[in-house]
């Protein structure tokens, strides 16, 4: 996997204050030196708080920052406590993420997301789907099924993929320090990437510097999408460091 282009998203849900950003110049610094002999790519996606403040912070890193979530509407509008993806391009995000289990458990439908999808590739953002299945789901052995509903009505009259990037999370794992099985985990993912030639599939799901030694022999994972571990500088570091070692 030496040398592989990985992804390595930090997702910080909604945990940070302006006092987060102190302890980024430590990421900044390493990457400096390690992205010249490896192909690795971060992006930070915080709270839209964070955004601005970030993106200066990270001016000349290399590092991008994204957004959690976006309204599904290109344009402003009477939508209270919303933001559009243009908004967020303005202030400096280059990739949103869309279609977060937390954000489908509180209501967000695959037809909804494939809206946010195609309004957010309009304003030049890029786009992290994710995508997962319930522990119900896997017991029921209805994965794929799951998966390739959720991408099918996702990327539905979506023609132009190349600014899409698949991150599977299932759910039952995000948070719980529980990882799939490596031979699942692979046969899962060549499922993905089966049906969905040329895109990069990510793997999110407590992620942290020690599973990162079983994931990084996953040969078809892209990168990970990372929620906990993200928030700490060194354990980030570590999980970027050893994916090449
Ligand atoms: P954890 O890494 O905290 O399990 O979160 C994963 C996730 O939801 C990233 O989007």
């Amino acid at each position: 996997m030496t040398n592989k282009y990985m992804y390595f998203i930090a997702n910080w849900k909604m945990f940070g204050g302006l006092n987060s950003l102190n302890s980024l110049h430590k990421v900044a610094k390493f990457y400096k030196k390690f992205h010249k002999s490896k192909f690795a790519k971060i992006i930070y996606c915080p709270p839209n708080t964070l955004i601005r403040p970030m993106f200066k912070k990270l001016v000349n890193s290399r590092i991008d920052v994204g957004a959690q979530n976006c309204h599904e509407n290109e344009s402003f509008g009477a939508f209270t406590g919303s933001v559009n993806p243009r908004m967020l391009k303005s202030v400096g995000a280059k990739y949103v993420i869309i279609g977060h289990s937390e954000n489908r458990q509180s209501g967000e439908k695959n037809k909804l997301i494939n809206s946010k999808i195609k309004s957010s590739l309009n304003s030049n953002l890029k786009v992290i789907l994710c995508i997962g299945e319930t522990l119900k789901e896997k017991r029921k052995k209805i994965t794929k099924k799951i998966l390739s509903l959720q991408i099918k009505a996702g990327l539905k009259n979506i023609r132009n993929k190349k600014n899409i990037i698949i991150a599977y999370e299932p759910i039952w794992s995000i948070g719980t320090g529980i990882i799939p099985k490596t031979n699942e985990l692979l046969d899962t993912i060549n499922f993905i990437k089966k049906n969905n030639k040329k895109l990069k599939v990510l793997y999110g799901g407590s992620v942290n510097p020690k599973n990162i030694q079983t994931l990084k022999s996953i040969n078809n994972i892209d990168g990970f999408l990372i929620g906990g571990a993200s928030q700490n500088p060194k354990k980030f570091i570590d999980i970027i460091k050893k994916t090449y070692n």
